[in-house]
């Protein structure tokens, strides 16, 4: 056999070895994406029977101290993820009510557990679209907002998805009572300042203002329950911001939307 026969085989066969070796990893791929999906279907399924997990409920504004069975005071945990500000506060302070608003039912699986678990009646969620708040509370019924590490879409475009924009805290200031605190925990340079920026211009009251909370040492409770995601970003060596404020008696101002450059 001449040297480019040789060639030829062994090229042959280092084929053969690459298009076993992708169907191999495209099976053992389709086995994981397969299992998330069970897990996800599994727990999708289960909090449908989750009594203190309601999804895009009808009829909820003024309905929440019912659901509750108390007139107990309201905290909302926007973003809320797995929850572990609502189950966390709720373990802690039994005489507010808190709920974790998200959209994303398999996470909100694991606070609801726990808290299903531990018999906290004080802790529910809500499944809904957070665009969608006012239509599942009247105006005033909450005391106190929360949001944890919400996405901080870093596009210019994608800022009114933001949960700090005017939008949304014009929404806030209808179910809000007046002075009532709004706090938020980020990790993203952009969003805090975006965040300060917006509550400058609002005419807001702040009463805390804190970059890289942990400078110092620990923090007090309950701004030491660290989240999922927080775990991701202290992994990651990101700082960690806070600010506590509340809405003008004023209403908020929602910028008008920026019209698109000729030829974009
Ligand atoms: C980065 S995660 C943070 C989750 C949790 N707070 C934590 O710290 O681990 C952001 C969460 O916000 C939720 N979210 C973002 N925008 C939302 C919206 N408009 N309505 C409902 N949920 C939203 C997402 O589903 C996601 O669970």
């Amino acid at each position: 056999m001449d040297h480019f026969t040789y060639c030829k085989i062994g090229l042959k066969r280092l084929i053969i070895l690459f298009s076993e070796f992708r169907k191999i990893y495209k099976q053992k791929f389709t086995f994981v994406v397969h299992l998330m999906g069970h897990k996800k279907l599994i727990r999708f399924n289960a909090i449908n029977t989750f009594e203190n997990v309601l999804q895009y409920p009808e009829n909820m504004p003024g309905q929440w101290n019912q659901f509750f069975k108390n007139e107990h005071p309201i905290v909302l945990e926007l973003a809320c993820g797995r929850g572990e500000y609502s189950v966390g506060m709720g373990r802690q302070v039994k005489d507010k009510n808190f709920i974790g608003v998200d959209v994303k039912g398999n996470r909100m699986y694991n606070g609801a557990k726990i808290a299903l678990q531990e018999q906290l009646s004080n802790v529910g969620f809500l499944r809904i679209q957070i665009g969608n708040i006012l239509n599942y509370f009247a105006p005033g019924e909450v005391d106190e907002i929360w949001i944890i590490f919400p996405d901080p879409f870093l596009r210019d475009g994608k800022a009114k998805n933001r949960l700090t924009h005017p939008k949304f805290l014009a929404m806030y200031q209808q179910l809000l009572k007046p002075g009532a605190k709004i706090n938020l925990k980020t990790d993203s340079p952009e969003l805090f300042q975006f965040t300060i920026d917006t509550v400058q211009e609002q005419g807001c009251e702040v009463h805390v203002l804190q970059h890289d909370i942990y400078a110092k040492g620990p923090v007090a409770w309950p701004l030491s329950i660290q989240t999922y995601y927080e775990g991701l970003h202290l992994a990651d060596q990101r700082k960690i911001n806070f600010i506590s404020f509340s809405l003008p008696e004023k209403p908020i101002v929602i910028p008008p939307k920026k019209k698109k450059e000729d030829g974009q």
